[in-house]
């Protein structure tokens, strides 16, 4: 039972049927108008035999032929046939009979042919099912004889139609037995996709990620099948992301992680001499501060993911948060040795519609960026320009970004110079800063020299009503 509820059954079923149906109503319509045309056809020729016998009856008599001579002569044309004749005197008395006799003959038929003299009086009617066809004539000779009318039954028809039925019965089988065949396997070739994507879902769902289906059709079931590779390989693209993360973020957190504790056994211990104990202190913090900005920046990505990072948009003096966030970062600077440069075209401070605690984040991480790629005595520069929009850039003078790395530097977890960054950062920085200006609709770019340096750019809105009353002052 279960089994019909698959498509390959339902199509079986369906064509199937669609043929018993057609061959059906042709077998109705066939019936309906093959059986009027035999009627007639039978009716035609019926009429021209008996014209026949009543010429050859006239024609005999006038000849002073015998009435054995003719007698055996109708029922050599009858024989064979589900055919008889009947032979009348003037007074309608049935004078003999030749062929089957087990037909009644309407006297009122006999006495119309004897009346009438001229015309045959013909009727087809159904007796015990079966078509009849009656046909009466009268006979006019020269010579004295005693037949003066003729009867002409005929009932072939029905066999005839029934042989003509089961031949149709019989080629309706054959044609449904190949016709199934041929659905069987068409059904078979249909479904067969199907099958295959099903096989394949399973073992992806098993977590077979480079499974794919073969379909090589160009119909809609090809094009599902396009379309489940491609999800086949998505899939396996997420699954690749997961267990990079998962590798990534275990990697970044236990290398701070095993040093913290080294250092605490150490203390433990007592080790440690006490005029170091505050240089591995002041690691010990930093290393923590590094896995908090790991956690946080993952919470960020998981907000983003999830939809649930929003912003909130207020009216806030960029010019002011820039220098804060410079001044904050001093000591960033002064390890790496490099200069921090605030450029503003504008004397005035220049005030922006932002969120300003993610602005700061993203100013923050570009910043960061900037520093940890700088050589020693080099410059950042935060620069604002006012133009239609506040622009803001980040420019430092470092090693550069290769024009193949440039487009995946968005991309999480990703850092073009593994080997050196691996000690600093994660790859989720400026994943994080593209999200937060999506979401700002604004768009960040980035033009980059190797060896020259790089320069990081985005706007924002300037803040209206803030601005007049700025000018105002
Ligand atoms: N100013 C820059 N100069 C040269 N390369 C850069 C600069 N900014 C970013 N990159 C390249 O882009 C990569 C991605 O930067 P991103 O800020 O996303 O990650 P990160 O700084 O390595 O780590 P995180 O910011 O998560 O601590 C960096 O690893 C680096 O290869
Ligand atoms: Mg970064």
């Amino acid at each position: 039972m279960l089994r019909i509820k698959s498509i390959f059954w339902k199509l079986l079923i369906t064509y199937i049927l669609i043929l018993f149906v057609s061959l059906f109503v042709l077998a109705i319509a066939y019936h309906l108008l093959f059986l009027n045309d035999l009627i007639n056809k039978h009716r035609n020729a019926d009429r021209s035999q008996l014209e026949e016998a009543v010429q050859y009856i006239q024609k005999s008599y006038n000849n002073g032929w015998s009435r054995e001579i003719i007698v055996s002569s109708l029922e050599l044309s009858i024989a064979n046939q589900a055919k008889s004749f009947y032979l009348y005197d003037e007074s309608g008395t049935l004078l003999y009979q030749i062929g089957d006799a087990s037909f009644h003959v309407n006297r009122e038929i006999v006495r119309k042919a004897l009346q009438k003299k001229q015309p045959t009086h013909e009727l087809s009617e159904k007796v015990k099912g079966q078509h009849i066809f009656i046909a009466a004539s009268p006979i006019k000779t020269n010579a004295p004889i005693e037949e003066k009318a003729i009867v002409m039954v005929s009932s072939g028809l029905e066999k005839e139609f029934n042989h003509i039925k089961y031949l149709f019965l019989l080629a309706s089988i054959i044609s449904i037995a190949i016709t199934s065949l041929f659905t069987y396997y068409l059904s078979k070739r249909i479904t067969a996709p199907l099958r295959e994507m099903n096989r394949v879902a399973l073992q992806i769902a098993r977590g077979q990620f480079d499974q794919r289906v073969k379909i090589k059709t160009r119909d809609e079931l090809g094009k599902l099948g396009e379309t489940f590779n491609y999800m086949a390989q998505e899939l396996a693209g997420l699954d690749q992301m997961r267990k990079d993360f998962v590798a990534n973020v275990s990697h970044d957190l236990r290398s701070p992680l095993t040093s913290i504790h080294g250092f605490v056994r150490a203390f433990l211990d007592d080790t440690i001499p006490g005029e170091r104990k505050r240089h591995y202190y002041t690691i010990m913090k930093e290393q923590t501060e590094r896995m908090i900005k790991l956690v946080n920046d993952l919470l960020d990505i998981a907000r983003i993911e999830a939809g649930q990072l929003e912003i909130r948009p207020a009216i806030f003096n960029l010019s002011e948060l820039v220098r804060q966030v410079v001044a904050r970062m001093e000591p960033e600077f002064v390890k790496k040795q490099v200069n921090a440069e605030v450029i503003s075209e504008k004397t005035q401070d220049i005030h922006v519609l932002a969120d300003p605690d993610r602005i700061d984040q993203v100013i923050v991480n570009l910043i960061q960026n900037a520093v940890q790629f700088s050589s020693p005595d080099s410059s950042v520069e935060v620069i604002l320009k006012k133009q239609e929009q506040v622009v803001v850039s980040i420019r430092d003078y470092g090693p550069g970004i290769r024009q193949e790395d440039i487009q995946f530097i968005w991309d999480r977890f990703y850092k073009a110079d593994r080997a050196r960054t691996k000690k600093t950062g994660t790859g989720l920085g400026l994943s994080i800063v593209r999200h937060i200006l999506d979401l700002h609709q604004s768009d960040i770019q980035v033009e980059s020299e190797v060896g020259r340096g790089t320069i990081f750019t985005f706007t924002l809105p300037i803040a209206q009503n803030k601005l007049k009353k700025n000018e105002k002052e």
